[in-house]
């Protein structure tokens, strides 16, 4: 049984909390938050106990590994203090906001041996892998396009927006790592970005914010990617990526509770909502991850979504916002 501490009893941190807690291969060793009042509604729901600071989670001889769930910029502080301490770590994207800090980080723990993994948890959904597996089987040929489209049901409260440093950073984030999931060996070359606050003027107007955006991408092999966000889909979290190859097109679609349909005289084909938002929709991958980061704790392996991946989508977005400030297409290596 692998021991995790999880750090940060937030929105994502409670359900990772529950997770590890029932996950055959892990212990919930101990929660810690700076709220501690949180830490306190976790420990005692999954039955576990609270730490009274970081320092005794690293310190700690009952803990292997950390997930780290904590609020954005703690990230790349508690993946030093996990290096240095010895300790696994599996921790939430994005690593940081600034590209400074997160190569700082990069230098400070360079040539670990300590597996990190970051929670770029849709490479794990069953949808979005059994398509790679089946582009990379030969199923659809060469592949020649990838498109994703990702919407959220609504628009967060305008205070998460004030903090989360940008959608591209804080949502796209998610679908620059699974275009690069999708298009594997072939790093993207260059990127084009549009985008506005076309849901929420004001947005744009106080805190220059966007909350619709398209950005294309094309990588050094010549593959083509497209990426569609929305902070407000009326109808539901829409969560779709296609794979268009030589041969075929594969495709991971929307999930609903169940595939039941009613048929009437005004209306056909009228089915349950999606499911509702990522911890719905992604509750399978998010267990996943947990078992590929066990698999490579236990057998001294790098995660298979490491701390440079966490890099190269910031760097792909650090891109998409130099093509929103400039208008033109801007060299992947104009960034890194
Ligand atoms: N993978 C995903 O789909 C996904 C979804 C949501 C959030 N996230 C990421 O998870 C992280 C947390 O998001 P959230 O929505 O749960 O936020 P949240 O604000 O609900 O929770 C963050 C928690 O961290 C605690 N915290 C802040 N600083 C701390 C510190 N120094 N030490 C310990 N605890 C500290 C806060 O008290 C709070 O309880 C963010 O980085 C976010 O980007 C990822």
């Amino acid at each position: 049984m692998l021991r995790i501490a999880v750090l940060g009893c937030g929105r994502i941190g409670q359900m990772h909390a529950a997770n590890v807690a029932r996950h055959a291969r892990t212990e919930l060793a101990m929660v810690y938050d700076v709220h501690v009042a949180s830490a306190e509604v976790v420990a005692s729901r999954e039955g576990t106990r609270v730490a009274t600071s970081a320092e005794e989670v690293f310190a700690s001889k009952d803990v292997d590994a950390v997930l780290i769930a904590t609020a954005t910029p703690t990230h790349a502080d508690y993946i030093e203090m996990a290096v240095a301490s010895g300790k696994a770590a599996i921790c939430e994207k994005p690593i940081d906001l600034d590209l400074d800090r997160v190569n700082a980080c990069a230098k400070k723990i360079a040539g670990t041996s300590v597996p990190i993994q970051l929670g770029f948890n849709r490479r794990f959904d069953p949808g979005h892998r059994a398509a790679r597996d089946a582009m990379r089987a030969g199923a659809i040929g060469d592949l020649h396009q990838v498109i994703i489209t990702s919407r959220d049901p609504a628009i967060p409260p305008r205070a998460y927006l004030e903090a989360a440093g940008g959608l591209l950073r804080d949502m796209t984030i998610h679908d620059f790592d699974l275009a690069r999931f999708m298009l594997g060996e072939d790093p993207v070359k260059e990127v084009f970005a549009v985008a506005g606050a076309l849901i929420d003027p004001e947005l744009g107007a106080e805190l220059n914010e966007i909350d619709s955006a398209m950005i294309i991408m094309r990588t050094q092999g010549g593959k083509q990617c497209h990426i569609n966000n929305s902070r407000t889909a009326v109808y539901g979290y829409d969560q779709r990526v296609e794979l268009m190859g030589s041969k075929g097109m594969a495709l991971s679609d929307n999930r609903k509770p169940h595939e039941m349909r009613t048929y009437s005289a005004t209306t056909t084909e009228v089915s349950a909502p999606y499911q509702f938002f990522f911890l719905e929709r992604y509750s399978e991958a998010f267990n996943a991850q947990i078992d590929y980061f066990v698999d490579a704790v236990e057998n001294g392996t790098a995660p298979e979504v490491g701390f440079e991946d966490g890099r190269q989508a910031l760097i792909l977005a650090e891109a998409a916002y130099k093509s929103l400030a400039e208008g033109r297409l801007v060299q992947v290596s104009e960034i890194a």
